[in-house]
């Protein structure tokens, strides 16, 4: 990409200035080189119109391109910026939108009995465990494993893939939902879209086209479920970040030049600096899915497969809350179905240990340095249901 060649440029050209004059490199040459990017870079970013949310109507933002966005506050990619992130999907992000996630769940209603049992037909599924430098995410090698009972529809939900968050270390809020303001110590994102559409992208652009269920796990309530487990035992094996096409390459060239020069970000959102400008759909990425990977998860080998049962994914009591939100990272898709589990899940602490340990797609960084955390957003008058599925005898049938 000329892109890059050109930015390599800036550094190249730092570099020498810095060792032919034997300058102490100041803030202005660091500015320079920052300079240097953010000029090389379409301007137009924010003229776009925003979404006519503050008319009433719903954002439905496409998800597709993975754009490069961080967790850190204090960085011009972090939360407080998304918005500006996604060309040409500016806003999708707003926080002053009314249907964002995660939120604090109110917990002072009532419990609805939901007619239908919330199940997978299928009890038996495989799939392998990837680390995408924003969480560890499991997705299952069948397109075809659906989960019935989501409610308002009748139709089935088709599973994507199972992703985690948590926060950064030491800090008390490790789960995107909070409880009446109750924090646990992380939270599984079961991902699906609605079997009507093809895949998540499609379904991100209508209402309830995607549904996820929110598992919260604690170190000292619920039962473990065998499935999770499974799940993590393969954490270790994708501690590593490997990514020949991270779409975060210019990213990491700016905070390898904020570093050197000691740089503090003047909280300007950066929608500039996304390395997902416009490029022409002919010119679009096409995304090399590793077929074989090794042990260590470089690709080439093999890599384990994890098999499980996804009911037992689901929460062993069945008492669900259940209102309309967001995708949580860009592009904060208003499309989501929310199905959150009114009970923990058992974590080990070593498995938290295990999370904490995965690189993140931030040079050297690993993700529980800035978790993979959005802010909570404003509940906006919106209702949530507490509701209570049936439930077989046994849990694992
Ligand atoms: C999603 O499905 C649509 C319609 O079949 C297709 O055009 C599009 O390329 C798919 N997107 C992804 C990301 O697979
Ligand atoms: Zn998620």
């Amino acid at each position: 990409m000329a892109f890059k060649v050109v930015l390599m440029l800036g550094v190249v050209f730092l570099a020498q200035q810095s060792l032919a004059t034997g300058f102490d490199f100041t803030t202005s040459y660091a500015r320079k080189a920052l300079t240097l990017v953010e000029d090389y870079l379409p301007g137009h970013y924010n003229d776009f119109n925003p979404h006519p949310t503050s008319h009433g109507e719903r954002a439905f933002c496409q998800t597709g391109e993975e754009s490069c966005f961080s967790y850190d506050p204090d960085s011009g990619i972090g939360p407080q910026c998304w918005f500006k992130i996604d060309y040409p999907r500016n806003k999708c992000c707003d926080e002053r939108n009314s249907f964002q996630s995660p939120i604090d769940i109110p917990v002072n209603q009532r419990t609805r009995h939901a007619r239908n049992r919330l199940r997978y037909r299928r009890n038996h599924i495989k799939g392998e465990l990837e680390n995408n430098g924003i969480y560890p995410k499991f997705e299952p090698e069948d397109d075809n494993i659906r989960l019935y009972g989501v409610p308002g529809t009748h139709r089935s939900y088709i599973m994507d893939n199972v992703h985690f968050h948590f926060g950064p270390r030491g800090d008390e809020r490790q789960t995107e939902h909070t409880i009446g303001g109750h924090n646990f110590d992380a939270e599984a994102h079961i991902v699906h879209h609605r079997s009507d559409f093809a895949n998540v992208s499609e379904a991100s652009v209508h209402k309830g086209g995607i549904a996820v269920v929110a598992i919260l796990f604690s170190t000292e309530h619920g039962s473990k479920s065998p499935a999770f487990e499974n799940i993590f035992r393969e954490l270790g094996e994708v501690e590593d970040f490997e990514d020949e096409e991270n779409v975060c390459f210019l990213e990491n060239i700016l905070i390898f030049i904020k570093r050197i020069f000691n740089l503090e970000e003047d909280g300007r959102c950066r929608s500039a600096l996304i390395p997902t400008f416009p490029a022409p759909p002919s010119q679009q990425k096409v995304h090399r899915k590793c077929l074989l990977h090794t042990k260590d998860s470089r690709c080439g080998e093999h890599k384990d497969e994890i098999y499980l049962n996804p009911n037992e994914l689901l929460s062993e009591c069945a008492v669900y809350y259940n209102y309309d939100g967001s995708l949580t990272s860009p592009t904060c898709s208003e499309a989501v179905t929310w199905l959150v589990a009114a009970e923990p899940t058992r974590i080990s602490k070593e498995t938290l240990k295990a999370l904490a340990a995965v690189e993140s797609r931030f040079t050297g960084d690993k993700i529980s340095d800035k978790g993979n955390l959005r802010p909570l957003q404003s509940l906006a008058g919106r209702e949530v249901k507490k509701l209570r599925f049936p439930k077989r005898k046994h849990r694992y049938h």
